[in-house]
């Protein structure tokens, strides 16, 4: 199907239309943050689902309880989705945990004015580019992309969802007050995940000491995380996600794009990522 068919245009960017009803986006639009929300920001496939288990893990002080019984979109909400509009997340007790794929430019009146706390997850856009191509190849309700090189194109110009990575994280890093966010990248927390742990749960303001650290660290690594089915998308039915086409949790490793981008691939997103980048200030992890 085309993107005409699968996609609505909201904030200058494509939304899925099946996963993002009218409702949940005005519902999002009208959300009441709390100050001490804490919402966990990042554009697809860049580590979104393994926060949702360490930012949950780090509230509960350890506790497996709510990984080992709520799913990811319930755990964590996102809240631009059409389930989120009916998990009565007013009643929920503070501090609440949301996810967002929105760029800053998108973000609803009450989230600017109040500023609650932001996780923001980036990483290497190569990786997310190849994540992102084996997930729109077994999911239903994205656009199936033509040949790789075409795909990446489509990536590197944001005609893809969410739109582009480039004006994503540009946006998130050049938020002005920056007290109240975090900025962490997938290959810091491939390199060391207790130490990433241990600086999350500071910045959620919740002293654990080092044995939990640890516990919530061995909890969260990738080969736990696929057994478990609150986390894996297993409970996803196959008609919206087909996993025998490509796991949720498929590799879970820092630099596979280099086994699938050609090198004239690679060139050709390296040229633009280097043109795009040359005024952001920030030293990413995979540079
Ligand atoms: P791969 O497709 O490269 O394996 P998101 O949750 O934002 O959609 O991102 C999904 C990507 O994060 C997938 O990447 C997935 O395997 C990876 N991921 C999820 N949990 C992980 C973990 N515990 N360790 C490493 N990678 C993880």
């Amino acid at each position: 199907m085309t993107e005409t068919e699968l996609y609505s245009v909201y904030k200058g960017v494509n939304l899925p239309t099946r996963t993002h009803t009218p409702e949940s986006l005005r519902y999002y639009e009208e959300f009441f943050s709390h100050s001490d929300d804490i919402v966990i920001v990042t554009y697809p496939k860049s580590g979104t689902t393994w926060m949702q288990v360490i930012v949950p893990l780090i509230q509960s002080g350890g506790d497996l309880t709510t990984i080992q019984t709520l799913p990811t979109w319930d755990r964590a909400p996102r809240l631009e989705v059409y389930k989120t509009p009916f998990l009565n997340l007013e009643d929920r007790p503070s501090p609440r945990l949301f996810v967002t794929h929105y760029h800053y430019s998108m973000m609803p009146p009450s989230f600017l004015k109040v500023k609650p706390k932001v996780v923001y997850v980036m990483r290497n856009p190569k990786d997310m580019f190849t994540s992102s191509f084996h997930f729109y190849g077994m999911t239903s309700y994205l656009v199936k992309s033509g040949t790789q090189t075409q795909s990446l194109m489509e990536k590197v110009a944001g005609r893809v969802i969410y739109g582009s990575w480039f004006d994503h994280v540009k946006g998130w890093l050049n938020v002005k007050n920056k007290e109240n966010s975090m900025y962490i990248s997938y290959e810091e927390m491939i390199m060391d995940l207790k130490d990433a742990v241990a600086r999350i749960a500071q910045f959620m303001e919740k002293p654990l000491n080092s044995e939990v650290i640890q516990k919530i660290a061995d909890q969260c690594i990738f080969m736990n995380m696929k057994k478990n089915k609150t986390s894996n998308y297993s409970l996803v039915s196959r008609e919206f996600m087909d996993q025998t086409k490509s796991e949720f949790l498929r590799k879970g490793i820092a630099g596979d794009w280099k086994n699938l981008l050609t090198v004239a691939e690679a060139e050709y997103f390296d040229n633009f990522y280097k043109e795009e980048i040359k005024n952001v200030q920030y030293k990413f992890a995979w540079d």
